[in-house]
């Protein structure tokens, strides 16, 4: 079953507006040259002041829109009330967002985010009619001592409960080893690919075999114009989950190209 690749760049806590503007006008314009046949769903997810400014890029005729979506990079379960310092699933919707990144390694270290939690967001985005990006991800330590498979496919499956089939089939999960982010240490292209597809058989024990086939798995870590291509050659990695190389227009473009060239024909 061919699934269509993601390209998520993952702008962390960076670039003030008019920054997020420029490098969002520069992907843009690299885009316009393609069909969005011909490229991978693009994602962005910048802080949430800059969301309204990277959508303020998107032209009038829809075009970028159907191209490049956006994404929050958290959000919380409730759709309002007293929860300072949170926002909605409603409220990214509003601003434009189509897909929102939850249990990223980042959240869960230094927010305590819990299996919990990330499975009621997972909900609530669901339920919003928005595309959850659920990351996972183990330690150097949980590596090391030969739990990988079993830590990871405890978060998924926390991840996942109670969701339906349907709606698991067209989530998006994130692999992203955490020794890797940010280190410039990227997991070997056959190791995460080995991973990703004891998650698709992890995903196939939840919600069966159509769900399994269908949902994008991404590979996160260090990704780099350099890495990519081997990335996507393999057969269960369907994307990237970018930070670092995300934040300059011209590494991004250079990923979605390199992509372009394995996986999506041109
Ligand atoms: P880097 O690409 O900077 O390693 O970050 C990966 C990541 O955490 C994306 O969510």
């Amino acid at each position: 079953m061919s699934r269509k690749p993601i390209i998520a760049g993952n702008w962390k806590m960076n670039l003030l507006k008019s920054e997020a503007k420029s490098v969002f006008e520069g992907i843009k314009d690299f885009v316009k040259d393609y069909s969005a046949t011909e490229l991978p769903t693009i994602v962005i997810a910048p802080v949430f002041t800059s969301i309204s400014s990277v959508e303020s890029v998107k032209c009038d005729c829809g075009c970028c829109g159907t191209k490049i979506a956006v994404a929050g990079q958290n959000c919380h379960w409730e759709s309002s009330g007293a929860y300072t310092g949170e926002i909605s699933v409603e409220m990214l919707k509003d601003a434009g967002c189509d897909y929102v990144i939850i249990g990223h390694s980042e959240r869960r270290q230094y927010f305590s985010e819990t299996d919990e939690m990330i499975n009621k967001k997972a909900k609530a985005i669901l339920a919003g009619g928005l595309i959850p990006i659920i990351c996972c991800g183990e330690t150097l330590e949980q590596r090391e001592s030969g739990i990988t498979d079993s830590w990871i496919s405890g978060q998924i499956k926390a991840a996942l409960q109670g969701i339906s089939a349907e709606d698991i089939a067209k989530s998006v999960i994130a692999y992203e080893p955490i020794w890797a982010i940010g280190t410039g240490k990227t997991c070997d292209a056959d190791e995460a690919n080995r991973v990703i597809a004891m998650i698709r058989s992890v995903v196939k024990e939840v919600a069966g075999s159509d769900a399994a086939d269908s949902i994008r798995i991404l590979y996160g870590g260090s990704v780099k114009p350099s890495t990519i291509e081997e990335q996507m050659s393999k057969s269960d990695i369907d994307g990237a989950l970018v930070g670092g190389a995300s934040l300059k227009a011209e590494s991004f473009n250079e990923i979605i190209a390199n992509t372009m060239k394995v996986a999506c024909g041109v």
